[in-house]
């Protein structure tokens, strides 16, 4: 019985690859397009490389298979929609936007995808206008968050799921505007209370600009957390000192851990893109009063004192406090230095980019690992000695090398340890001891990589006959 299991399981492997998809019943969500897609262009890719065929057919729609909580109308008729990360059933704003980057630009050929991404936009507008300093959301305010113990100004609620300020959470709610806005063109969620919204995140990113003595007379944000992790709470809530010089405060980094300097600097980039970015979009879709010009006098503050407190001959800094120190590491969530000419701050050719980004992948950077597994960037959420697949997929898209490309790619396949999906990182030598068994974020970014490899470099994951 069970050796004819394992002969059918084997026959079904080699005619449709290894499909780790849930049954078409108990996904989340479902976009024909999306479907139709996946399957032209894993039956190409599966001619070259079977493996990585999978790894995309699994990865790339994981976040609509297994994440969309609830997709509907909301008590106004409104579309609605919460996403969690996966396996905390709360919905993050950086992930929840990470997690459908790479569907938005299929937005105009599926009504239904449509529809859904504008309840992610409203659902996103609505938890901004409830607490702007919050990492993460509760689908509704009927039970507290684990976290609810917290010490924190503003204080905890039931609406949300826990308290960290990470000023990227803001900027993703801009990237998460203004890429569905150039994607489909329609304006009807760029309402009043969307107005309200980027108004209060221009007004919390200023709030956090603060010099310390206005600062600590009257915070904005405080948080404590009863812990052993001294990477989850703030020391005396407040966290550690910065001067005034146009950099934004985030206490907690994308990791959600907490940061050694004040002033995290790719985020403030990231800002400074997406400010810029929505800026613009104002124009279009009519924003109110002084919104657009609030937002681009932002972005240029924050750009400017990017290039000038946290810019030196050894490139950019990961964290600085403006009294002349800088932390110079990387860490393998996004917004990282690593990722800047994929946020858009700098071109990937940019002689400090480049000397940043030589920086960050050798042993200067102390979250560098190699070992037998490969290498890669990991930070100190998971610990020592732990590489995240999220950072060789941005390398891959950040290369200005087909070689690297490839070699990424071959990396990402030889450490799933047959799971075929993205892990949360794996350790640098035996790629068979990894944390998280799927991660939807990095499943979309794996997803979003093939998608630019089959645009710039088809030759490495589809047969040439293909395409003569
Ligand atoms: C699919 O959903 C049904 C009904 O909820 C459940 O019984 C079944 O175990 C699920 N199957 C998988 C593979 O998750
Ligand atoms: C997939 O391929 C079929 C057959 O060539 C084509 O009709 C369809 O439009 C393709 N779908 C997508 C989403 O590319
Ligand atoms: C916040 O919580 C503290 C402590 O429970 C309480 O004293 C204070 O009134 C609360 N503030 C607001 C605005 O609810
Ligand atoms: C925009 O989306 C709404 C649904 O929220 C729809 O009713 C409307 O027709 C769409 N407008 C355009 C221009 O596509
Ligand atoms: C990794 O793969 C090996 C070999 O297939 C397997 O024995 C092991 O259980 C896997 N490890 C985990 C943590 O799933």
């Amino acid at each position: 019985m069970f050796l004819h299991l394992l002969v059918a399981a084997a026959l079904v492997c080699t005619a449709q690859g290894q499909s780790r998809r849930p049954p078409p019943a108990n996904r989340t969500f479902v976009s024909k397009y999306i479907d139709g897609m996946i399957n032209n262009l894993t039956t190409q890719m599966r001619e070259k490389d079977p493996v990585l065929a999978d790894m995309f057919g699994n990865c790339l729609p994981n976040t609509l298979d297994t994440t969309v909580l609830f997709h509907g109308m909301d008590h106004e008729g409104l579309p609605d929609t919460f996403i969690i990360t996966g396996d905390i059933h709360a919905m993050w704003l950086r992930d929840s936007t990470n997690q459908v980057l790479p569907y938005i630009r299929f937005v105009d050929r599926d009504p239904a995808l449509d529809l859904m991404l504008q309840g992610l936009l409203r659902r996103q507008t609505k938890s901004v206008l409830i607490d702007s300093f919050a990492n993460a959301f509760n689908f509704d305010g009927s039970k507290p968050s684990p976290w609810a113990s917290d010490i924190r100004h503003p204080n905890m609620t039931n609406a949300v799921y826990e308290g960290k300020y990470e000023l990227d959470s803001l900027a993703a709610f801009l990237k998460l505007s203004r890429s569905y806005w150039h994607h489909s063109k329609n304006a009807t969620v760029f309402d009043e209370s969307w107005q309200r919204a980027v108004t209060k995140v221009i007004s919390t990113i200023q709030a956090m600009q603060a010099g310390m003595d206005q600062y600590t007379a009257n915070p904005p944000y405080k948080f404590q957390r009863d812990t052993y992790a001294p990477t989850d709470t703030l020391s005396q809530g407040i966290g550690p000192p910065g001067a005034s010089c146009g950099l934004s405060r985030s206490p907690f980094r994308p990791s959600d851990d907490a940061t050694l300097l004040p002033f995290l600097v790719p985020a403030n980039a990231m800002a400074a893109v997406e400010l810029r970015q929505v800026e613009l979009m104002c124009h279009e879709v009519g924003c109110k009063g002084t919104l657009a010009h609030s937002l681009g006098a932002l972005a240029e503050e924050l750009s400017r004192a990017v290039q000038l407190h946290a810019t030196s001959a050894h490139g950019f800094a990961y964290e600085v406090d403006c009294h002349g120190n800088s932390v110079y590491m990387d860490d393998a969530n996004i917004p990282s230095l690593l990722s800047l000419p994929y946020l858009g701050f700098v071109d990937r050719k940019d002689p400090r980019y480049l000397i940043t980004r030589q920086r960050v992948l050798s042993s200067k950077n102390p979250y560098f690992f190699r070992g037998a597994s490969g290498e890669g960037i990991g930070g100190p959420h998971v610990g020592y000695g732990y590489i995240w697949p999220m950072s060789i997929a941005m390398r891959a898209l950040t290369s200005t090398e087909e070689s690297e490309v490839e070699w990424c790619l071959e990396l990402l396949k030889t450490t799933t340890n047959s799971t075929r999906f993205m892990h949360e990182s794996f350790w640098k030598d035996d790629p068979a001891r990894f944390t998280r068994p799927w991660f939807a974020w990095a499943n979309s970014l794996f997803g979003e990589l093939i998608l630019m490899v089959a645009e710039r470099y088809p030759h490495l994951i589809f047969k040439a006959t293909v395409f003569s």
